[in-house]
């Protein structure tokens, strides 16, 4: 049974997304823009790939950087992911890159050792903090403000010698699923720009899934990295909960139980490059397993939907064969174990309610203290967003009211719920033990128009789930749907087996083709 005043909230929803039917319909036929094709075969290769590449010689870094600054100049007129650039300096310091390699006598294993990234571009979503760069994150009382120094995950893949060249767009203060802000244009998706690039790391989702970048870093509460990457075609990594430190990160929250949730991790365009983007930014004082994962060890369970209740999202079907194909996959050409076992999927999205919204000091949109004197009232807020005439953006403030809903669940319910939802995590770890995944849809539907995602909500909670538990997803994209449009689904492992779920999106890239060019 779905708790009766989320029901409410559920039920007008419905009838608003009934209402907007007309208006859907209407943007759906507007004309779309096709971005170019890539025509410069150096932005096929992985990361990996470019490093080494930079490493034997084989390639310069100026000629990398150069190629995707390229790419970047020719999409982003159209897809509007980029907040701001560095393009200059990026070049001036792989030329410096360059340099050093011309006179530089370690050998090339030792060079992979001290800067697995040398020399290769990265891009940064703007909260994550890149020193001297814009660091508004969306917020237009924000405006104008800059980063004084890297934050630590960026910082860790500077030193491995990772280049940025530019900070993408989120929605404000990362508090949506969609990049759409009062300060910067909409960002839109490569495969239809009249769809969404997601959120809120879809500054970055977008520029993956069209060719101008190669490896991103991306942050997620909600599904920011997993669903930008789902709507994109890429990969993406919500890791276990703090093993990579989100310190830089805004807005934060005084509250540490914030980082049981919020965490930074890798978006790649190929398998292989997340593992090498956790390792660098993951906490040095960690020893976790990277070895090379036998496969044929591992046990795979899976599921289609979240139990069916009043309401509750349904899986397209594409996707629910994404999952089928994918189980399949691993079973024939990685002989691992299928396994029946029904988890206890219902109320889900009380569990999250209870869990993630009870926290207190969780950041919103209306917390942005940098003028106090600004009016704060919720309610008042959301009308004056309807004229155009709030400060803040629609999308903020309407995540802010979703995190009053859990004042429809009473205290009692509300420790009923976290108890469901440790049993649901025991479950979960006893299941996956050390060598278990679960695949799951990441979202019931491929990329969907702009402005959707306010009616469909509650279908998050398919990613939400994890960040809850606090265990380690990853988006692995798996081909297309009937509209051409990316799709693909969610390899969950236990906790501190991260690379667990790099192993299976490596297996399901090399049957599938991960990634492919709009
Ligand atoms: C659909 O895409 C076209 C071209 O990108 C754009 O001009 C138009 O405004 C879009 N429609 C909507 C409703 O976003
Ligand atoms: C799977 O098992 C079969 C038969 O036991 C064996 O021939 C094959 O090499 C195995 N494949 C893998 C990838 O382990
Ligand atoms: C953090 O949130 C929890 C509820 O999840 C609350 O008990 C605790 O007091 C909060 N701590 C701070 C510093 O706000």
């Amino acid at each position: 049974m779905v708790e009766f005043g989320y029901l409410l909230i559920l039920l007008a929803q419905k009838i608003l997304a009934v209402l907007l039917i007309p208006y859907f319909w209407w943007i759906s036929k507007k004309p779309k823009k096709i971005i170019p094709k890539i025509d410069n075969p150096i932005l096929f290769y992985s990361a990996t790939k470019l490093s080494e590449k930079i490493r034997n010689r084989e390639l310069t870094s100026e000629q990398i950087i150069k190629a995707y600054i390229d790419r970047v100049k020719v999409v982003d007129i159209i897809l509007k992911a980029v907040v701001q650039n560095r393009f200059d300096i990026a070049l001036a310091e792989a030329k410096n890159v360059d340099g050093y390699l011309k006179s530089c006598d370690l050998t090339e294993n030792e060079l992979k050792v001290k800067y697995p990234l040398l020399g290769v571009p990265i891009t940064v979503k703007e909260s994550c903090s890149l020193q001297g760069m814009s660091y508004s994150v969306g917020s237009k009382l924000r405006r104008g403000v800059v980063a004084k120094s890297d934050g630590i995950a960026v910082k860790k893949l500077r030193e491995a010698g990772a280049i940025p060249i530019l900070v993408s767009n989120t929605p404000e203060l990362c508090l949506f699923w969609e990049s759409n802000n009062l300060i910067h244009e909409r960002t839109c998706n490569p495969y239809d720009t009249n769809r969404t690039s997601a959120g809120s790391s879809g500054g970055e989702g977008s520029l993956l899934g069209s060719g101008a970048s190669i490896i991103g870093v991306g942050s997620d509460v909600a599904g920011s990295i997993r669903l930008p990457a789902m709507f994109n075609g890429v990969f993406g990594h919500k890791p276990t909960s703090r093993i990579i430190p989100i310190d830089g990160h805004y807005p934060s929250s005084i509250n540490d139980t914030l980082k049981d949730f919020l965490v930074i991790g890798p978006m790649t365009r190929y398998a292989e490059d997340l593992a090498l983007m956790t390792k660098i930014m993951c906490d040095e004082k960690l020893t976790l397993n990277w070895n090379e994962i036998d496969t044929s060890k591992l046990n795979v369970y899976y599921e289609y939907q979240l139990e069916k209740a009043l309401f509750t999202p349904k899986t397209h079907k594409d996707i629910e064969r994404a999952i089928q194909k994918s189980v399949q996959s691993l079973k024939t050409y990685s002989n691992a174990t299928i396994k029946h076992h029904k988890f206890d999927l219902s109320n889900t999205n009380e569990m999250c309610l209870s869990i993630i919204f009870d926290m207190e000091n969780i950041p919103n949109v209306l917390m942005e203290s940098m003028k106090p004197k600004k009016s704060r009232h919720l309610y008042l807020e959301i009308l004056k967003s309807l004229l155009f005439c709030s400060d803040y953006s629609l999308q903020g403030l309407f995540f802010y009211a979703l995190q009053h809903t859990n004042v429809f669940i009473s205290k009692r319910k509300c420790d009923f719920y976290k108890n469901k939802a440790l049993m649901l995590k025991n479950d979960f770890l006893e299941k996956l033990g050390n060598n278990g995944v679960f695949l799951f849809p990441t979202y019931p539907t491929s990329a969907v128009l702009h402005n959707k995602l306010f009616v469909e909500t509650s279908n998050v909670v398919y990613m939400l789930l994890f960040n809850v538990l606090g265990f380690p997803s990853t988006h692995v994209p798996i081909g297309r749907d009937s509209n051409n449009l990316p799709i693909g689904i969610q390899v969950v492992a236990a906790p501190y087996r991260d690379n667990l779920c790099f192993s299976v999106a490596k297996e399901l890239e090399k049957q599938f083709g991960g990634w492919s060019e709009p």
